[in-house]
Parts: structure tokens; C-alpha cells; sequence
């Protein structure tokens, strides 16, 4: 006689209809994911001839080389909004990520599945104020700006007058105060807020010769602290010259394998574990990672998964760790300004290409080694 438990099995109808819905969900995905790849379309071709034009780059397809200089409507400025004359704008990874469309994950997130959906290019930018909305009381015409806006690869833009624009010092050039927005926000924040930085802690950036190292190299000395920063040989003077207390060549050293150890680390390469850079973490050691990964190697989902990572890794140890995304903001604009004014901080522009040179300028910028800032001069 068989005495054993009979286990309980769902029955086959159920087994079935389990089945089925899987199926159901995957095509239903499938065809809707079909769907919304051959509907996804833009503005390209639709808009007349431009009834008050001027030049700026547009991109109806994704990949450097549908880049093109084109005459598009003029923006006028709504009330809250200044109607800017671009100088200078400048390149940032920021920027190759949309005209790629990499990560992937980016496109399904809104930024368009097949094509992108916003044609314009561009962000960081300094010029002159032609025009206030009604609203406006903090510029008038003439003041001169800086700050970012979408589209900023242009002869024109009309950020919002309360968001990601201050007055240009009068000492700097329009050339270095379009490097400032992205890059010197993403430095001061990183080190500042998400570091929290304090005089005499040891400070170690990785990535120290990019947009974001050289001014996170000055940003982190004004703050006090002991740098190090991580380059290639050729830039080792370059880094030196801009504060850093020691130099660490990456094409010689590996600084995980260093018995050094540090309050905080900026990771703008993130070309090392996260368990390695624990490694050089002092105890209650803060690691700020902003990125990482080139052009060629983004796949699906890029830098962001080493950040989903470290949401996860950080539960685990001591340290915090973690990725920061920047706030571009007028208060930290102006910040920046002071700084640049009092001669705290100097942007350092590698290259200057014209606005109809941005597709060799984003190129370049690919390769990931580019010596500071990129800059696009705009007549
Ligand atoms: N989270 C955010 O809000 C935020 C904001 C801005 C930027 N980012 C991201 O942060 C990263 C850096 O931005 P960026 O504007 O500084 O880029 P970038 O200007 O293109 O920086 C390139 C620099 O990285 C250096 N580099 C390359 N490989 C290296 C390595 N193995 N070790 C050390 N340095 C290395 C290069 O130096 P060599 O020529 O000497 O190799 C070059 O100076 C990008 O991934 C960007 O997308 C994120």
C-alpha cells in the first residue's frame, strides 16, 4: 500500500491557460513594441520654409552623420523666457548620447524609439539678450549670459529666465562660459553635495583631464581638500597645473592597487568595479559616480547599469555610493560665475570647431579623451 502524501498539482487546464497568457502578453508587447518603433517619427519635413530663419543643427535620424546645418524658425520668447544670441555653446557626452541614441533603454524612455524626437542639439551656451518675455525682471537686452538650453548648437535660444541661466562675468570670454553648464554644474554638485567635501579630506578623481575632471580638480581644491587626480600621461601637467596635490598615470598605475585611501571619490570614467573602488574608500568614504562608458559601448543600458548596481552594492557596505545625475540651476550658475570672476576656477577649452563643424566636434568628443572642454564658436 503507497502511503506517501499525494502533492497537489494545479490542473492541466490551468497549466494551459498559464500558458496562453504568457504567449498572449509577448506578442501583444511585441506588436505593440512593433507599433510604436514605425510610429515613432518627428518633426523633420513637416515645417514650411522659415518665415524668420536662422542656422542651427538638426538631426532627423539618429547617427552622427545625419547631422546637418539647416535654417529653422527663429524662437520668440513666451513671458517667462529671453531670447538669447548663442556665441559659444559646447559639446558634452550629453550630447552624443541623444544623437546616438544610446543606452538604448534612452529611446524607449521618450527620446524616441526609431527616430529622435527632438530634432535640436545642444546645450550649454553663452551669448547676448535680445529680448525679455513680460515676466522677465532679471535680464534685460544686452546682458550678457550664460547657462544651457535645449537646441543650443544655434544662432539663437530662449531658455526660461528663473531656470539653467546666469550673467557671464565680465572677465571671461563667451568660449569659456559656454564650457560651464553641464560640466562645471555636475562637478560642484558631485563634489559639494553628494561628497559633501570638507578642507583636508582626500579627494580623488578619476577622469581628471575631461570637462568634468578639470573642473572638478579646481572646484574640489577651493573646497580644501587634498586632490589626486587620475590621467594619461600626456596630461599630467595640464592636471598639475590646475591644483591637483598628486597625479596618478592610469597607462602606469593602477590606483586600486594603491595602499591609499580616500574620504571621496568622483568616478566620471567608471572603468574600475564597484568592489574595487570600495577598495580605496576610507571607512565612512563617499564614492560619486557621474558615468562612464565611450560611444562604441553603450548597449542597452550603459552607465546605467553599473548605477542600478550601485543602489544595490551600496546596502551592503559602509560607504555610500552611488550615481548622481546634475541639476542644472540659476543658483549654482552664479556660484560658478563668482568663482570663474575671483579667478578660483578657469575653464580649459581643448578645441574650438564653427557651428557647421559640430559634427567633427561630437565626433572627437566620442573618442572619450578630450582635454577639458569642447567648444563650438557661433556667428
Ligand atoms: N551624471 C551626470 O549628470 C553627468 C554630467 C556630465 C557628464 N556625465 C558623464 O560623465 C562622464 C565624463 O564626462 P566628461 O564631460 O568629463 O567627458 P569627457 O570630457 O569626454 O572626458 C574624457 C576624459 O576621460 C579621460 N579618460 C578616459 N579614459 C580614462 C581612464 N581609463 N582613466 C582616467 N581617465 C580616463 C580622458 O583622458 P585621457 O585622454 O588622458 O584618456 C579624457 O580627458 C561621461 O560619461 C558623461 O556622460 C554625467
Amino acid at each position: 500500500m503507497n502511503d506517501k502524501p499525494k502533492t497537489k498539482r494545479p490542473p492541466k487546464r490551468w497549466k494551459r491557460v498559464l500558458k496562453w497568457s504568457v504567449l498572449t502578453i509577448l506578442v501583444a508587447l511585441f506588436v505593440w513594441f512593433e507599433i510604436a518603433y514605425w510610429r515613432s517619427t518627428n518633426d523633420c519635413g513637416k515645417a514650411g520654409a522659415p518665415t524668420n530663419p536662422m542656422k542651427a543643427i538638426v538631426y532627423c535620424d539618429y547617427g552622427v552623420a545625419n547631422l546637418k546645418l539647416e535654417e529653422i524658425e527663429k524662437p520668440v520668447p513666451n513671458d517667462d523666457q529671453i531670447l538669447v544670441r548663442v556665441r559659444a555653446a559646447s559639446v558634452n557626452p550629453y550630447d552624443w548620447h541623444f544623437v546616438e541614441g544610446t543606452p538604448y533603454v534612452m529611446r524607449a524612455m521618450g527620446v524616441g524609439l526609431r527616430k529622435p524626437k527632438d530634432t535640436r542639439l545642444g546645450v550649454d551656451f553663452a551669448g547676448t539678450v535680445e529680448a525679455v518675455g513680460k515676466n522677465v525682471t532679471q535680464f534685460k537686452p544686452g546682458d550678457e549670459v550664460f547657462g544651457g538650453r535645449g537646441g543650443a548648437f544655434a544662432q539663437y535660444v530662449c531658455p526660461r529666465a528663473t531656470r539653467a541661466v546666469a550673467l557671464k562675468p565680465a572677465n571671461m570670454s563667451f568660449e569659456d562660459a559656454a564650457s560651464v553648464n553641464i560640466a562645471g554644474i555636475t562637478a560642484l554638485q558631485a563634489l559639494r553635495d553628494k561628497g559633501k567635501v570638507q578642507p583636508g579630506q582626500k579627494v580623488l578623481i578619476n577622469g581628471a583631464s575631461g570637462g568634468v575632471g578639470t573642473f572638478a580638480v579646481q572646484i574640489a581644491k577651493s573646497l580644501g581638500a587634498d586632490v589626486t587626480g587620475v590621467c594619461s600621461t600626456r596630461n599630467i601637467d595640464l592636471v598639475k597645473s590646475l591644483g591637483a596635490d598628486h597625479v596618478i598615470d592610469y597607462t602606469k598605475e593602477d590606483f586600486t592597487k594603491s595602499a591609499e585611501r580616500y574620504d571621496v571619490m568622483l568616478d566620471n570614467v567608471g572603468n574600475h568595479s564597484l568592489s574595487e573602488c570600495k577598495g580605496v574608500l576610507t571607512p565612512a568614504g563617499k564614492y560619486v559616480l557621474i558615468g562612464g562608458g565611450g560611444a562604441g559601448d553603450q548597449g542597452f543600458l550603459g552607465g546605467l547599469g553599473k548605477a542600478l548596481w550601485a543602489m544595490v552594492f551600496s546596502k551592503f557596505v559602509n560607504q555610500q555610493m552611488g550615481m548622481m545625475m546634475a541639476d542644472a540651476n540659476h543658483n549654482d550658475l552664479s556660484i560658478l560665475a563668482d568663482m570663474m570672476q575671483s579667478g578660483k576656477l578657469k575653464p580649459v577649452i581643448d578645441r574650438t570647431y564653427k557651428l557647421e563643424q559640430v559634427p567633427d566636434a561630437i565626433r572627437y568628443v566620442e573618442q572619450g579623451h578630450a582635454r577639458g572642454k569642447v567648444v563650438i564658436t557661433v556667428e
